[in-house]
């Protein structure tokens, strides 16, 4: 989709459609009030008569009737004012580019229109961007319900800001790639897949690439990444993809962030099966990896003067002759004992050696991505990814991050009353704990990991499949949650890359 800016008078464009956004409660916007009067007041008419409410993902074409250049006029709704947020402007925009290519409109225009304001630049693309999405088919012959739309012009957003443009086409493209990795099924993307999609991102910026196998992991003392993939005839990889962007620093002096996340191919649930109902969603179980590995390949296409590094646990958690048991006591790469009392919480354990892995390839500040409990779903649904956060300090850069880039994140507490839940008798952790704080515990599970040094964990089961659009705005489907959000994140430590560390974080 070719993205242009243009100056023109909306009445004069030569599009197939032009959308006007209306909030819920607002009248029709002044700068739309000469296209309402050249199209003898039905914009306005509608909305007056409440025919047209401005409801999140409220979409309603308009005949023009030749009255106006371009053929139809759309009205697409942003919901209430107070509501509004950087994640509901994204999902209004997916909205209203989904149903205008189920109408086969070609060449589309997005007037920016109260209560848009400039700044909305950003959103709007990436919205209009992730509405292009489309997961790739496997049915032979049947013809596609959506076409492409093949231009976008921007209407009144101001000239000279093709570089915003650039970035935002970016940052929405990154997320659809995640979105695709979401969704390819699990027989494709293996953990090799997965490391060779790494390799191809490493090849196109070069980039530093580690993979390990089985052998370097056992010499490694991964062992929590190898129990978790040792039911499976595929083999697991710890993927590492390291973008050195302090050049004048030089590495050492400044930030180093890594990326972390969690890729289990498919998630059986090992020995611990799980349910078969719904059993097929868990080839979405590397979410965090698709995220984070989108996420740097623009990173390093935009050179940010800041060192970031993926980190990729990849496995495929089976169960069979081979796996490991509940009850196994296992020997994390940084020297602690677990005892795995169930082979479904295997997020926890592959990300635990993945931290350690940052941490001795010199990471300074941590954020890992997962997939990791369905009590996220019960604890805050769809709307947005739970999180947990040892540094106060780091947490307000990844908000920030998160309302930046319409990737919501909420931070839960981690207590010391919960640290009872990580206790076992026989060895320093637990995996898993059933009843409460299920969230929480996974990540105060991680936290023990984190070397002290300033992390945040980001559970995305929730936020990265929408099985429930009705309730909430997270992109349906695969969402792609988390690659926007580490995006920015990088963006918004890059000028401070040396000041992060000076406080003897290192
Ligand atoms: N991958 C799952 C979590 C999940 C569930 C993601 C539903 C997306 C949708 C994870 O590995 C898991 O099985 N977690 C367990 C943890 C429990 C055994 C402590 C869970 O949430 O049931
Ligand atoms: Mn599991
Ligand atoms: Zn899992």
């Amino acid at each position: 989709m070719k993205i242009s800016l243009v100056s023109a008078g909306p009445a004069e464009l030569n599009v197939d459609a032009l959308a006007i956004p209306v909030a819920t409660g607002q009248r029709l916007a002044d700068s739309a009030a000469e296209l309402d009067r050249a199209m003898g007041g039905v914009l306005s008419e509608m909305v007056v008569n409440a025919e047209f409410r401005g409801r999140i993902h409220e979409v309603l074409p308009i005949p023009a009737q030749g009255k106006i250049g371009p053929r139809r006029v759309i009205l697409y709704g942003l919901g209430a004012l107070h509501d509004l947020d950087g994640q509901r402007v994204r999902s209004a925009h997916h909205e209203l580019v989904r149903a205008s290519r189920t109408w086969g409109y070609k060449r589309m225009a997005v007037l920016r229109a109260e209560p848009l304001g400039m700044d909305s630049l950003k959103a709007v693309i990436e919205g209009c961007v992730m509405g292009t999405f489309e997961r790739r088919s496997r049915q032979t012959g049947a013809a596609p319900e959506r076409r492409e739309i093949d231009e976008l012009v921007l209407v009144g957003f101001g000239a000279g800001r093709e570089r915003e443009v650039v970035a935002a086409q970016e940052n929405g493209e990154a997320t659809n790639r995640a979105r695709e990795w979401q969704n390819a099924p699990p027989n494709e993307l293996t953990p090799d897949a997965l490391a060779q999609e790494a390799a191809r991102i490493a090849q196109r910026h070069n980039l530093e690439l580690e993979v390990l196998g089985p052998a370097e992991l056992k010499s490694g003392g991964y062992n929590l990444l190898l129990g978790v993939g040792s039911g499976s005839a595929k083999p697991p990889r710890l993927i590492r993809v390291r973008y050195h962007g302090n050049h004048e620093k030089g590495d050492g002096n400044g930030a180093a962030l890594a990326l972390i996340g969690k890729g289990i191919t498919f998630d059986t649930g090992g020995i611990s099966l799980k349910n078969p109902e719904n059993m097929s969603q868990m080839k979405g179980d590397m979410s965090g990896a698709a995220a984070v590995l989108s996420a740097i390949d623009v990173i390093a296409s935009r050179k940010l003067p800041l060192d970031v590094m993926a980190v990729v646990a990849a496995a495929e958690n089976m169960p069979g002759p081979t796996a490991q048991r509940p009850g196994d006591v296992m020997v994390s790469a940084d020297g602690k004992t677990v005892e795995v009392v169930n082979t479904d919480a295997e997020g926890r354990l592959v990300l635990a050696d993945a931290l350690t892995h940052a941490l001795r390839n010199g990471a300074t500040h941590l954020i890992d991505l997962a997939t990791l409990t369905g009590a996220a779903t019960i604890a805050i649904g769809h709307a947005a990814s739970a999180a947990v956060s040892n540094d106060d300090g780091f947490w307000s850069l990844v908000d920030q991050a998160s309302r930046e880039a319409g990737d919501r994140v909420w931070r839960l507490p981690m207590y010391a009353d919960y640290r009872i839940l990580l206790r076992s008798q026989i060895a320093d952790l637990r995996n898993a704990e059933y009843g409460e704080a299920g969230t929480i515990m996974g990540g105060m599970f991680i936290a023990e990991f984190a070397g002290g040094k300033p992390w945040a964990h980001i559970d995305i089961a929730a936020a990265a499949w929408n099985t429930n659009l009705e309730l909430t705005t997270v992109l349906r489907g695969p969402s792609g949650a988390g690659t926007r959000l580490c995006i920015e994140l990088a963006e918004l430590m890059a000028p401070r890359a040396a000041e992060l560390i000076s406080d003897g974080e290192r």
